[in-house]
């Protein structure tokens, strides 16, 4: 059994799994150039503004620079940045890429699930330098790579406050769209719970899971239905496209609040402000990937990064350095009011300085702090779910990959989908993907160290 120690530094939560072997870039000598290679998700978007792409490639560009400022504890006198993109959002596309780049580079940095076999690969037969793979978690860890990953209990756990707060002198129910019932999405459904508890203690937190994280407008009508029978009046999305479309649903149809999340909801899927419904989003939970590229290749550059665990961003106080941050009200400013906002601004002091916590297990996503059960909401079974088209994505396993990173072959099919979908890099799973997704996993796992 791995035992767990859990670091807590700031707002940076260190987990370090128990391994024989640490890494830093320990055949760079201090005072020289260190290579850095940042391999971009795959497909036609590149690098298209507002991206994860192009976020991601900002942080590297901001830090990774041909003249490094001294006094910032960095241990080398110059960085040069390297940039890969791989033909497509696969496996193979990656597998053909990542290793073949590894002589050039002391330190290689990947996005999401798919490069995380090419990763691993490229890891076990260069044994001395140092890999990190984001959105993508290696459990067990291996000895020379670092997962970096967003807090996503924090994510939830924002979400939560801000709809108690809300919902506090509007009927007090709340819920939580969650999509496949896996461990990343569990830390959010039960992030958003505990969240809920401590801005509203007699308000009920309501959660389910669709299953999915894709469009199916029948059970998009089966969780409207639910949560519209059980008079809630905010919503937040933990269920990427599927959550976006059943919230348009809620706040056309309902007048029901939304709280959206990955991006700006408001800019990027209510199209600033041009989709009906948009007056009814409050805010979003935005994961910001120049911050947390910018802090991974900070910690490089002070040979301050080890390998053979996990690395979280969240929120914090300074916002150049928070990763997880809340988007403007626009319209919805006299709901999510300024002093809402301002009490929100308390809780993340609170939560940066460690005096609050979403109480959420990591490994397993459940709520430690709710006796019993292990679910901080109260879980609405989806009744109607034989009526469903979407599959039974029912994801026990530690297989867990992120909802965040998008297969740019399957963005098209959701802007055809919906108009304004644009999900800024968010995955569509389908059957198929999902298990050859679990296979590769698993092979990966048992490959391990
Ligand atoms: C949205 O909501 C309305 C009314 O609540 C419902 O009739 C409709 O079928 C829903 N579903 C979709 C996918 O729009
Ligand atoms: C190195 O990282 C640890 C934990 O992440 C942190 O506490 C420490 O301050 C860092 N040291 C430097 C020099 O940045
Ligand atoms: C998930 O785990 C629970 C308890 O560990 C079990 O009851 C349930 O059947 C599992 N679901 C799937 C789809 O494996």
């Amino acid at each position: 059994m791995w035992t767990f120690t859990t670091t807590i530094v700031s707002t940076l939560f260190v987990v370090l799994l128990a391994t024989t072997t640490t890494l830093t870039l320990a055949n760079v000598g201090s005072g020289s150039n260190v290579n850095i290679g940042l391999v971009l998700q795959g497909g036609p978007d590149g690098t298209k503004e507002g991206t994860e792409n192009a976020l991601a490639l900002q942080g590297l560009k901001d830090t990774c620079l041909p003249f490094l400022p001294t006094g910032s504890g960095y241990q080398y006198k110059s960085c040069t940045p390297h940039t890969y993109t791989p033909q497509s959002e696969t496996l193979g596309a990656y597998s053909g890429l990542i290793p073949s780049k590894t002589g050039e580079n002391d330190f290689m940095m990947a996005l999401g699930y798919f490069p995380s076999k090419a990763i691993q690969t490229a890891a076990n037969s260069n044994g001395n330098k140092l890999f990190a793979i984001v959105d993508f978690e290696f459990t067990p860890p291996v000895g020379n790579i670092v997962s970096v990953m967003f807090s996503e209990d924090q994510i939830g756990f924002l979400a939560g406050l801000i709809a108690g707060e809300v919902a506090k002198s509007r009927g007090g129910k709340v819920a939580v769209i969650g999509g496949v019932d896996q461990p990343s999405v569990r830390r959010q459904v039960n992030g958003f719970g505990s969240g809920v508890k401590i801005a509203c203690s007699t308000c009920i937190a309501y959660g389910l899971y669709s299953g999915t994280f894709e469009s199916d407008p029948k059970l998009t009508t089966t969780v409207a239905n639910l949560l519209t029978d059980r008079k809630v009046s905010v919503a937040f999305n933990a269920a990427s496209i599927f959550g976006t479309l059943t919230l348009k649903n809620l706040t056309t149809q309902q007048g029901i609040y939304a709280i959206g999340s990955g991006s700006d909801e408001w800019v990027t899927n209510w199209a600033y402000g041009s989709v009906p419904g948009s007056e009814h989003v409050l805010t979003s939970v935005q994961t910001d990937y120049t911050v947390l590229v910018r802090s991974v290749v900070q910690s490089v550059l002070r040979a301050n990064l080890t390998g053979g665990g996990t690395v979280f961003y969240g929120v914090n106080t300074d916002m150049r350095q928070s990763a997880i941050k809340l988007a403007p009200a626009h319209e919805a400013g006299g709901v999510y009011t300024k002093e809402v906002e301002e009490k929100l601004r308390g809780y993340v002091k609170d939560l940066t300085m460690g005096k609050l916590t979403t109480g959420v297990d990591h490994k397993s996503g459940n709520s430690r702090s709710s006796g019993s059960s292990s679910t901080s909401v109260q879980l609405l079974p989806l009744t109607d779910r034989s009526a469903s088209s979407s599959p039974s994505a029912n994801n026990n396993k530690s297989t867990d990959y992120d909802e965040n990173t998008i297969p740019s072959s399957h963005r098209s099919e959701a802007s055809s989908n919906k108009g304004n979908l644009d999900r800024l890099g968010r995955l569509l799973f389908s059957p198929v993907g999902l298990f050859i997704a679990c296979l590769a996993v698993q092979t990966l796992d048992l490959i391990g160290p």
